[in-house]
């Protein structure tokens, strides 16, 4: 294929690409966004296999089997609830090509770079190398994380700033040495230090996050991936993946932004760690009697409301039960009730899960509704729903400033009339704090998989 019909080909893709995250911003068009992403990929991969950069047909076909097949397995095998540890795992493939590209460049004997372009390029390795480093050892703790095979809790080791800041001098004083030693053709034990350096920030960074503020590293490391495969696009020269990664990038910068906002976190203060831990003493201890309900009761206080809203979190993806919540809308709204969904901006384990769920279920687009929507309507609610979610509709968080969740904006369902929260146990959440909730006096307890208890309400509800 010709230079220029490549260069064409990449314009279509990255027209698809911008069109696809925008579709992507919108539940309506989601489906739509999709296809946009998996036709301009189509293209880029095509484009850029028939292109004169590629050497060896066997090893582009090997590599592309290898690849293909072990994505088509994941994508397969993977739960729902497992999506974001995917996610995680697959920022950190991209983590790791970047150290990989850059280590092939930094060895690339047939490269003849001179003068002003070979500075450049060496500064494109180093800084390849170190963007993918962190993101690599980054994300692979956050898999640990969000698998729950690392504590959740935040480790803070003494005076971590100053060691980050150490760091930080360290790789900068490290890519002077680099750039030297590399005019006379060496630099590689800099760049083995920094390398080191670099991943040992990346787990430094992510394992000083506590748990309940997990969701803006995802979206932090889902930004740093594309910064990654920007910096790869620059050592290849591949103009595609530059475009590409900066609008990951760039988009996942923004969403890191609004989750930040939406859990009243400053940004800063996330990526230096320490939040997710207690500001000073220790967090309220949780007292009193829990109500428990059954599930007729449920029923019959679901046919005497006429306003109702659901709340879905984590345990409604673990228990997939939306289907029966979509059935028992479908119902309840047959009957003239009024019924809303109320979503937390970080309900579940990714953004948007609880949306994904729902759009899968079929629940209408025009009665979901955001968490500040629904947090001024609570006087005209008569019931509502938790079901499986727990961090999202903490009281602590607003009343305790001891709190690890402290300051974090919450679904507000107290200040309607009674509230049914559906889960197995009085267990914790994702952020390990008790919640107060379980024992007001509006509050009734429905214990058991959610997907099972609304399914019995739904039969009471029939008969
Ligand atoms: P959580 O606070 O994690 O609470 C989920 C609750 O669901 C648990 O208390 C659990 O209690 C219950 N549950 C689990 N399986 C169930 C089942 N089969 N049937 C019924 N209940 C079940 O969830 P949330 O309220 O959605 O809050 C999300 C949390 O995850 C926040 O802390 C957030 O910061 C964090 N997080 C979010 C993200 C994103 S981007 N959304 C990413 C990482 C972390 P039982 O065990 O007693 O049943």
């Amino acid at each position: 294929m010709s230079q220029s019909l490549v260069t064409m080909s990449y314009i279509v893709a990255t027209v698809l690409f911008i069109f696809s995250l925008s579709g992507l911003s919108n539940q309506e068009t989601a489906r739509r966004g999709n296809y946009y992403g998996m036709l301009g990929m189509a293209i880029a991969i095509i484009a850029t296999a028939l292109s004169a950069s590629v050497t060896s047909y066997v090893v582009l076909i090997i590599a592309l089997l290898i690849g293909g097949a072990i994505g088509v397995k994941a994508a397969l095998k993977v739960e729902m609830t497992q999506m974001p540890e995917l996610v995680a795992i697959m920022h950190s493939l991209v983590g790791m090509a970047a150290v990989l590209v850059g280590y092939a460049n930094f060895m690339d004997s047939s490269l003849s770079l001179s003068g002003v372009e070979k500075n450049i390029h060496e500064v494109e390795i180093y800084v390849g190398i170190l963007i993918g480093a962190v993101t690599f050892s980054g994300s692979v703790i956050a898999f640990g994380k969000l698998s729950e095979r690392i504590s959740g809790k935040p480790m803070l080791l003494p005076a971590r700033h100053w060691l980050n800041l150490g760091l930080l001098v360290a790789a900068v004083f490290l890519g002077r040495l680099f750039l030297q030693q590399a005019e006379a053709g060496g630099g590689t034990f800099p760049l083995l230090l920094m390398t080191i350096i670099a991943l040992a920030f990346g787990v430094h960074m992510v394992m000083a996050i506590g748990g309940a503020d997990m969701p803006v590293v995802v979206s932090m490391l889902n930004s740093y991936s594309g910064w990654a495969a920007a910096a790869t696009g620059f050592m290849l020269s591949n103009d595609l993946l530059i475009v590409t990664g900066a609008l990951v990038g760039s988009s996942g910068a923004i969403l890191s932004y609004i989750m930040c906002r939406a859990m009243n976190r400053n940004f800063i203060s996330v990526i230096a760690g320490g939040f997710g831990t207690a500001s000073g003493g220790e967090a309220a201890v949780i007292e009193g009697e829990v109500q428990p309900i059954d599930a007729d009761e449920t029923a019959q206080l679901l046919l005497t409301a006429k306003n109702i809203v659901i709340i879905p979190g984590y345990g409604m993806a673990v228990a997939q039960a939306q289907h029966t919540v979509n059935e028992i809308t479908k119902l309840l709204r047959d009957k003239g009730k009024k019924v809303g969904f109320g979503i937390h901006p970080v309900a579940g384990r990714m953004p948007g899960h609880m949306n994904v769920l729902l759009a899968e279920a079929k629940v209408p687009y025009d009665i979901v509704y955001e968490m500040d929507e629904i947090n001024e309507d609570w006087d005209h609610v008569d019931v509502s729903i938790v079901i499986g979610a727990n961090d999202i509709v903490n009281p602590s968080a607003l009343d305790d400033p001891n709190s690890p969740i402290a300051g974090m904006p919450v679904l507000e369902c107290w200040k309607g009339e009674t509230t049914i929260v559906l889960k197995r146990s009085m267990a914790s959440g994702y952020a390990g704090v008790g919640n107060p909730l379980f024992v007001l006096e509006n509050t009734r307890m429905l214990f058991g998989d959610a997907n099972a208890t609304m399914q019995a309400v739904l039969k009471a509800l029939k008969g």
